[in-house]
C-alpha cells in the first residue's frame, strides 16, 4: 500500500472513488451522490489542487487502484480561517481494518501542523459512527459539541459529534 498526495492528475480515479463513498455510505456523510455526481473534471481538478495548506491524501493498493482518501480544507472566512478541518475520511470496504484511515489522517495533520497560522483542526462525524470516533479519539480529536438533526433527508435525523484537534497538542512552539 502506498500513500500520496492527490493532484488534479488523480481527478478522475478519485471522483469514481468519491461517487462510490457517497453511494455506500451516505450516513457518513453530509454531501451526497447526487450533488456530486455531476461535478465537473475541473472542479475536481480544484479540489486536488497543490496548495500548502489544504490538500487530499489518497492511499493505493499495489495494482495502483484508489482505496482510501482523507481531505483537509480551511474555513475561507478570514476570521475564520484559523481553523482546518477534516473531510472525506473513506476506506473501500476490502481495506478495512488495516490501518488505512490512521496513516491518511496522520498525512493530513502532518499538512496543517507547519502552517503558521492554523491553530485547530476540525471535523463532524455521525455520533453513531462508533469505528470512526474511535478512530478521530486516538488522533487526539476531543468532541467540543454536539448537532442535533444534522443532515436532512436522511431516513432518521442523526446527531454528529463535532471534533476538534487539542488545540495544545496542535501549536507550534
Ligand atoms: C471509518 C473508516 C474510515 C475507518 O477506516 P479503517 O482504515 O478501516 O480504519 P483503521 O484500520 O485505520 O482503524 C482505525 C481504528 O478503528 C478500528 N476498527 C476498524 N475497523 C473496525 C471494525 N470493523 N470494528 C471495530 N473496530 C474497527 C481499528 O481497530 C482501529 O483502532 P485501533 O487502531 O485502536 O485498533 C472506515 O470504516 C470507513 O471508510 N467507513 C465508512 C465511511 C466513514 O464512516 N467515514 C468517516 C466519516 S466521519
Amino acid at each position: 500500500m502506498n500513500i500520496r498526495r492527490l493532484c488534479p492528475a488523480d481527478a478522475g480515479a478519485y471522483q469514481s472513488f468519491r461517487l462510490g463513498a457517497l453511494h455506500d455510505s451516505p450516513a457518513a456523510f453530509g454531501a451526497s451522490f447526487d450533488e456530486e455526481k455531476d461535478y465537473s473534471p475541473s472542479a475536481i481538478e480544484e479540489r486536488l489542487a497543490l496548495k500548502s495548506d489544504v490538500g487530499a491524501f489518497g492511499a493505493f493498493n499495489d495494482v495502483d487502484t484508489i482505496i482510501g482518501s482523507v481531505a483537509l480544507a480551511r474555513e475561507n472566512l478570514k476570521k475564520l480561517s484559523h481553523k482546518a478541518f477534516i473531510w472525506g475520511v473513506y476506506v473501500a470496504p476490502d481495506y478495512r481494518g488495516q490501518g488505512v484511515s490512521r496513516l491518511l489522517l496522520i498525512e493530513a495533520l502532518s499538512l496543517a501542523r507547519p502552517v503558521a497560522d492554523l491553530r485547530q483542526v476540525n471535523l463532524c462525524v455521525n455520533a453513531e459512527n462508533a469505528i470512526a470516533i474511535k478512530l478521530y479519539k486516538s488522533l487526539g480529536f476531543v468532541t467540543f459539541g454536539c448537532v442535533p438533526h444534522v443532515a436532512e433527508r436522511m431516513r432518521q435525523h442523526q446527531s454528529h459529534q463535532l471534533k476538534e484537534k487539542n488545540p495544545a497538542e496542535f501549536l507550534r512552539v
